[in-house]
């Protein structure tokens, strides 16, 4: 549309937003805004593919919203909505479902670590990558703008996309994951090896996008470093704990690599990280400051959520009646189609 490139991306309402899914996702998807033609979507219907309490998925579904919105995403620039209030996207994973081959969705690695962590492993859970493929293949999105850890459910996505296209004629667009170099990977501060998660443990893991001065201070404070004193940018594994800190850095300030090494130039540990919780806390500030405001208004932000639907719905339902006809559905008449 506009020659722009469309882009979607997602986020599952489950747990406490961090700041890798800032760094890895929302701060992308806001410095695009402009250039781009944007769909974000709260993906409750992945959500679920884990148990989940209802009353905490509504109220987090709503956070999530805010978050989105009090980070910096302008309902005038992108289309910003809930998963489940557009039906096309259950619809069209079933049907890519019946042309995904098990063994490409058994093969995930975010499958396979999931599951390990499961008592019963839901049939969903295997089949979440197709509802990923779904959202973006019904949007004709170009661009998912995403951290490195969905990398493989996007390739999966071009995988589906052209298996259909070459079993049924050319009709689905054949996206490309946009993952940034910095901030691709935050990783825990407790544990510099593992990923940042929302699952992590309870204090010490993770920055919360919309936490407290207090307790941001508490989790970089005790973040792991090292037992040397370089503070620079390197891939070792013993310099994970400091690159991580040094990544956060950069992209919370703004700041060039060089620029970044150089402040830090025969300074300590101590003043790193003093210095990453100070740009932490105050990049995150008007962030919370604004999400407490939006959370007041549960109103306003389903009614926007509303208009979101209505506008994702402009392009899925006749996307999803296009693939009900190539696959050789009898369409409903046009009085049965109205959701
Ligand atoms: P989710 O909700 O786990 O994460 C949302 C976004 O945050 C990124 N991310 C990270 N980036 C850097 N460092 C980290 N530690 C980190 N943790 C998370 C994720 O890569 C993601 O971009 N399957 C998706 C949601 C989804 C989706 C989609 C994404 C559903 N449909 C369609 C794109 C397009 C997920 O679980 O993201």
């Amino acid at each position: 549309m506009n020659g722009r490139p469309r882009v979607l991306s997602g986020i599952q309402p489950s747990g406490r937003l961090h700041i890798g899914n800032y760094l890895g996702a929302i701060q992308q998807w806001v410095l695009g805004q402009d250039a781009k033609d944007n769909f974000f979507c709260i993906v409750d219907l992945h959500a679920i593919t884990v148990p989940q309490d209802p009353d905490q998925l509504r109220l987090q579904t709503r956070q999530t919203a805010a978050i989105l919105l009090a980070a910096g995403i302008d309902p005038k620039k992108s289309t910003l909505f809930v998963q489940s209030h557009v039906r096309a996207h259950a619809e069209a994973c079933w049907i890519l479902n019946c042309l995904t081959p098990l063994g490409w969705l058994e093969r995930m690695t975010q499958y396979k670590s999931k599951a390990a962590n499961q008592e019963t492993v839901s049939t969903g859970l295997l089949n979440y990558p197709v509802l990923m493929a779904a959202d973006i293949l019904l949007y004709d999105a170009d661009e998912v703008p995403v951290g490195d850890d969905q990398r493989q459910h996007v390739e999966l996505t071009r995988d589906i996309a052209v298996r259909f296209n070459h079993i049924y004629g050319d009709f689905f667009v054949v996206p490309k994951a946009v993952i940034r170099e910095e901030g691709a990977r935050v990783m825990g501060l407790d544990d510099p090896n593992a990923k940042m998660s929302k699952s992590g443990p309870a204090r010490g893991h993770a920055v919360g996008i919309v936490d407290e001065p207090d307790e941001i201070r508490y989790t970089l404070g005790r973040a792991v470093t090292d037992s040397g004193r370089e503070i620079q940018f390197s891939s070792a594994p013993e310099k994970a704990g400091v690159n991580n800190l040094l990544q956060i850095y950069l992209l919370m300030s703004g700041k060039s690599a060089p620029e970044v090494e150089r402040n830090f130039e025969g300074r300590g540990y101590g003043d790193l990280k003093k210095a990453v919780t100070e740009v932490v806390i105050e990049s995150l500030r008007p962030i919370r400051e604004r999400y407490a405001q939006l959370m007041q208004e549960p109103d306003d932000l389903d009614r926007l959520l509303a208009t979101g639907a209505a506008q994702a719905r402009a392009l899925a339902e006749p996307k999803v009646l296009g693939l009900k006809e190539r696959v050789g559905f009898v369409l409903p008449t046009t009085s049965d189609t109205s959701t």
